[in-house]
């Protein structure tokens, strides 16, 4: 209040003539100073001022070491994993960061440390100052600007002492402004365009023929037994004991689930599972479910039914993320998952890094949201646990967010490993390329040549999952293919399994080998660059970038209860969930012998490859091209392959 009045309060902008002393350099900058009508501000105006640390620069580069040291097979600390607290502590900004900083405002700016606001977390000092007291301290000049849609509190560059650049990351307000009025209304919509089955069409029914409990028609309907024998996952024993740590997590946005469909799917396929089964629900920023059968989601209905009768009797838990009152500027720009990512680790909240100074507001929603029917509260921060497997059926391109967005929110995903946190993430319905855009009718880049990767699958810290399916006269005895329906274009679901390689993210060194294998064996001969600046070169892939995805598993003919009927799904929405349920399974015999969370598992899976049955043919088309093939070994469709259980579980059984 106080702040949104003091405002109010301007004056006509003076030149002043700063001199700026030799010690002092210019830290931050505005590209197009002075643009729009503005007003300096009074000196006795007050701003609330925030200094950005950089983040531990000894955690940044020990980060990934620190992630193989918890999962890598031969590490001696394997699965020793950190808590939440030590996570934290590592990577808040050093010490004499801090010291540095409130040194120099003490020192230079007379701001002494009992002005400064205790923070819980240490990735920022934060006080109140006066515009002359700020304008002293930064050698600057404060102005306010109003473009007809927002006022603005900020300057066109600022100054700090050379000794402190290694420590300060930003200031606000600053180059950065501060806004203090909202964005005009815009229209109202809801983001269901996210999800990785997205174009999903439900076939009216399954097969008549359909049997159950048969095997015989695993080519038409994938049910439980078809998933059971194609990977070797025992029955579910109803009175087996299970952890309370260990319920497995399903991240959910813009898709809830009802009972009734719930009830429905397992009456008819799962009758081990009693009607009223349900997930635990922890709701995020608004998040609502379970919906009644009118407003429940597909995607939301399928990752249940999957993962609960194969988990059983271990329970699930629904991360419901976020309300549904989005701007449709937001709808269509808007990240997934930094939220999330918040309420599961309140120190995620403030994390800089790449600056990018915690969540985007151009891209994540913004809370309390003040749209009618937005949730009210706070942005929530650090209120849920993480599960010890979280399974995530959306993705975008990374082209639709800056890089630098990613590679924050990839830290945090290393986070989340390093805590026994496994994070399996479906690789797109796309093959090589995406969903069409506006500018470009099959979705991928530079007139619809170049391959486009989805985010956060190109994350080399969390396992992606692409799609296999039962073809037509095969049966789950068989081996399965790449999943590709595109030639038949009658076909429900035309789609094919997402992969390719990152261009924002190298190569991680557990990947390297395979994916120098696959080039050697089955290179497609693409015209290909080795920077990830596909603006400036012809090729269709970066031949350098993370490949994805990891593993496999069925993701085609899948049948499911939703809209209050059966229908047949699929899409690689399916495969994450399936495949993260064997790993569910596996950590729950781990815990009952005393030992951990496998926590991240794709260093010991490419140092092991036998464990998963390899899928050797199919391809995944797009962008004009026929895509990536299957092949010997890992592929950029089919990754290392299915699960096979026994083998995997033997595998992981064996690790300390
Ligand atoms: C379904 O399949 C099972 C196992 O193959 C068989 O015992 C049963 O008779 C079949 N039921 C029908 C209705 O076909
Ligand atoms: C699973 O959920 C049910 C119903 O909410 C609850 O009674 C049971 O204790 C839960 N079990 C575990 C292992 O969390
Ligand atoms: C597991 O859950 C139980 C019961 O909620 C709790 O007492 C225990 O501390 C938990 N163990 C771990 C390792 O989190
Ligand atoms: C379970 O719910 C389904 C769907 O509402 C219903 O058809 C079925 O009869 C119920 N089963 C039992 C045992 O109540
Ligand atoms: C895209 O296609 C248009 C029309 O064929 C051509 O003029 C343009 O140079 C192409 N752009 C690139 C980046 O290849
Ligand atoms: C591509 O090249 C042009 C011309 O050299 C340059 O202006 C532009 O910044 C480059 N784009 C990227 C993404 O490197
Ligand atoms: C290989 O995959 C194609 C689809 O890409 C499928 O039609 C064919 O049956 C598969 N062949 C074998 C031997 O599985």
């Amino acid at each position: 209040m106080r702040f949104a009045h003091a405002i109010l309060a301007t004056a006509a902008a003076t030149a002043t003539a700063i001199v700026i002393p030799s010690d002092h350099v210019i830290h931050e900058k505005r590209a197009t100073p002075g643009t729009f009508n503005r007003r300096r501000l009074e000196p006795h105006v007050r701003l609330p001022m925030r200094i950005g640390l950089k983040s531990n620069k000894v955690a940044r580069e020990s980060a990934e070491k620190w992630l193989m040291d918890v999962s890598h097979p031969k590490s001696t600390q394997y699965g020793k994993h950190w808590t939440q607290e030590e996570v934290v502590s590592a990577f808040a900004p050093a010490e004499d960061t801090v010291n540095a900083v409130t040194d120099w405002l003490g020192d230079s700016g007379g701001i002494e440390k009992a002005r400064i606001t205790p923070t819980k977390n240490k990735a920022w000092v934060a006080f109140d100052v006066t515009v002359e007291e700020a304008e002293r301290l930064l050698m600057t000049e404060y102005f306010e600007s109003d473009d007809g849609e927002r006022r603005t509190v900020g300057c066109d560059q600022y100054h700090l002492p050379s000794h402190l650049l290694e420590h300060v990351d930003y200031v606000t307000p600053g180059v950065k402004g501060l806004h203090f009025k909202p964005s005009k209304e815009k229209v109202l919509s809801k983001r269901d365009s996210n999800q990785a089955n997205r174009r999903k069409i439900f076939e009216p029914s399954p097969p008549s023929q359909s049997n159950s409990s048969s095997l015989d028609t695993c080519d038409q309907m994938i049910t439980h037994e078809c998933i059971r024998a194609l990977y070797n996952i025992p029955f579910p024993d109803p009175g087996a004991k299970v952890s309370p740590n260990n319920t497995m997590g399903i991240y959910l946005l813009s898709s809830a689930y009802a009972q009734e469909d719930l009830d429905m799917f397992f009456s008819n396929f799962t009758p081990y599972i009693a009607n009223g089964t349900a997930p635990i629900l922890n709701s995020i920023n608004g998040g609502v479910a379970p919906v009644d059968v009118f407003h429940a989601g597909p995607e939301a209905c399928m990752d249940l039914q999957l993962a609960i009768p194969l988990i059983h009797p271990q329970n699930t838990t629904v991360y419901q993320v976020d309300d549904d009152f989005w701007t449709a500027e937001q709808a269509t720009k808007g990240g997934m998952f930094n939220t999330f990512l918040d309420a599961i680790d309140g120190s995620y909240c403030t994390y800089e890094a790449y600056g990018e100074q915690g969540d985007n507001p151009d891209f994540d929603p913004v809370y309390p949201n003040e749209r009618e029917g937005g949730y009210k509260g706070e942005r929530m921060c650090g209120v849920y646990k993480p599960t010890n497997v979280i399974s995530i059926s959306y993705m975008k391109d990374e082209s639709e967010l800056p890089a630098a967005y990613q590679k924050r929110q990839c830290d945090e995903w290393l986070k989340l490993g390093l805590q026994g946190v496994s994070v399996f993430v479906a690789s797109g319905d796309s093959g090589v390329g995406d969903l069409p855009k506006p500018d470009s009718p099959n979705g991928c880049l530079r007139n619809g040549t170049v391959f486009t990767p989805g985010h956060p699958n190109t994350c080399p810290w969390l396992t992606s999952v692409g799609a296999t399916k039962v073809y037509p006269g095969k049966t789950v005895f068989d081996p399965e293919s790449a999943a590709n329906n595109l030639a038949d274009e009658t076909y429900y679901f035309p789609y094919s399994s997402g992969g390719g390689f990152s261009n924002v993210f190298g190569v991680p060194k557990y990947q390297s080998e395979a994916v120098r294998d696959y080039f050697e064996t089955a290179d497609p001969g693409y015209p290909h660059y080795y920077d990830g600046n596909w603006q400036n070169s012809t090729g269709l892939y970066n031949r350098n970038g993370r490949g994805f995805p990891d593993v496999a598993a069925n993701g085609d003919n899948i049948v499911a209860a939703f809209d209050g009927s059966i229908h047949m799904t699929g899409g690689t929405s399916a495969a994450a969930p399936i495949f993260a349920s064997v790993v569910n399974m596996i950590n729950e015999e781990r815990i009952k012998i005393g030992k951990g969370p496998v926590g991240f598992i794709n260093p010991v899976l490419y140092a092991s490859p036998e464990v998963l049955n390899d899928i050797k043919n199919g391809s995944n088309p797009g962008c004009g091209t026929n895509g990536f093939d299957a092949s010997k070994g890992w592929d950029p469709l089919t990754g290392l392959g299915t699960p096979d259980y026994p083998r995997m579980l033997d595998l992981f059984m064996s690790l300390p």
